[in-house]
């Protein structure tokens, strides 16, 4: 069944709850299944929704659903503002629908688009979008650290989508709807694949596992602390993205008691070595029978720690596992994606202790790296980067 643009645009003139049972109409008429229809399966997990509109984009502060895809774009020369405002007005155009369960404009693949699950559309820009748009940027890139061994083919970015979903085909097709509005505009730089645990595979709340099998998200900021690290006053905050390699088959040669020395917390609860529970607080402080520090200030929690709430940041990683290659080693790591209010004030001064002196860094390698602007969200009848590009 084809939804015809003409019948969209006619159901879809107000974006929101209406258009997507108008468009759910139209689909269970054709007798497509119902979102959530599917036999065993959670009932509300494809038709999940998070809103779009609000004073911040979505994406960010809500929990990170299972799927998610980076798509970062260069801007060709010659670029200007008007042209990127119309590619923002566009592209807002695609998420608000999409992210409802509803077609975009022009959906060659409808159906694809009525099964949200939790679908969000984050957009960052990076610093070559203000030079386009003769604007200061708020953000730059990271200097090089010792530890990196950057690939041009990860790194950088004009433009960024981060497209989060609970299901794999969702985020695909918001991916595929996007880029094709998009890539009159810019051309695709790269695009990184993650995930992290399905829904109903372990109780909501609980922390994921990484490939490294650590429990990886711990000590976020959560509440009122999130809030003050990650947001600026006007809705707006930036995000770096580092793709880091995992030496997967180093990782395998050591014992758990090395490989919780690395972290400075225990592989099977989490807690640090001064606790007995994944929440309880590292005491820095403790020192053992030798006089020496409980947690070991070579490992990787004692050198990310930061107490002042306003300096911490909200990571929001995801899991990536390509091919192995002829030999049958994993081609696998970390889309790291922190989010926080200033890169300058909190992510590189914790970034430069890490380079410096982090045990964790014997087994993992950064391989790409970028930095983006995330500007404020939109009101129903606005876009994203008005702000900035307006
Ligand atoms: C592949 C790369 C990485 C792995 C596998 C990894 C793993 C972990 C693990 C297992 C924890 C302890 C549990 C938790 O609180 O989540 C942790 C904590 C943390 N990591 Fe990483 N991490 C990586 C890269 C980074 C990078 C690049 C940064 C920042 C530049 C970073 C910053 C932090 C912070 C701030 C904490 C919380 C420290 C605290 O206050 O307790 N990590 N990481």
């Amino acid at each position: 069944m084809t939804i015809r643009r003409r019948t969209i645009l006619t159901g879809g003139a107000l974006a929101g709850g209406g258009v997507a049972v108008g468009a759910l109409g139209a689909l269970a008429a054709s007798g497509a299944p119902k979102p959530g229809a599917g036999a065993g399966a959670a009932p509300d997990t494809g038709s999940a929704v998070v809103a779009f509109h609000g004073a911040r984009q979505a994406g960010i502060a809500t929990e990170p659903p299972a799927h998610a895809s980076f798509v970062a774009f260069t801007l060709p020369g010659g670029t200007d503002r008007r042209a990127l405002g119309r590619m923002m007005r566009l592209l807002t155009d695609d998420a608000r629908r999409l992210t409802q369960g509803v077609p975009a404009l022009g959906d060659t693949d409808a159906q694809l688009a009525v099964l949200p699950a939790r679908l969000t559309v984050t957009f960052g820009f990076g610093p070559g979008l203000y030079s386009a748009a003769k604007v200061a940027s708020p953000v730059k890139d990271l200097p090089g650290f010792t530890i990196d061994r950057l690939e041009k083919r990860w790194s950088g970015g004009d433009l960024l989508i981060q497209i989060c979903a609970d299901d794999a085909l969702t985020v695909a097709h918001a991916q595929r709807m996007l880029i094709k509005d998009a890539r009159p505009f810019g051309a695709v730089r790269w695009v990184q694949t993650g995930f992290r645990r399905s829904p109903g595979v372990q109780q909501a709340g609980f922390t994921q596992r990484n490939l490294l099998g650590q429990l990886d998200g711990t000590a976020n900021p959560a509440g009122g602390a999130l809030d003050t690290a990650v947001w600026a006053p006007d809705g707006s905050t930036t995000l770096v993205v580092r793709r880091i390699r995992t030496e997967i088959e180093k990782w395998d040669l050591l014992s758990v008691t090395d490989k919780e020395n690395a972290v400075g917390r225990r592989m099977d609860s989490g807690a640090p070595f001064t606790g007995v529970n994944e929440r309880d607080e590292p005491d820095f402080a403790a020192l053992d029978a030798g006089g020496l520090p409980v947690m070991p200030d070579y490992a990787h929690v004692t050198r990310a720690h930061v107490t002042d709430p306003a300096l911490k940041i909200l990571r929001r990683p995801y899991n990536y596992d390509g091919a192995p290659n002829a030999a049958g080693h994993p081609d696998s790591g970390l889309i790291f994606a922190s989010y926080q209010a200033s890169i300058e004030r909190q992510y590189l001064p914790l970034q430069q202790r890490l380079a410096e002196r982090d045990l964790l860094n014997e087994w993992i390698t950064p391989i790409g790296s970028a930095v983006f602007a995330v500007p404020a969200g939109c009101a129903e009848d606005g876009w994203i980067g008005a702000e900035v590009l307006g």
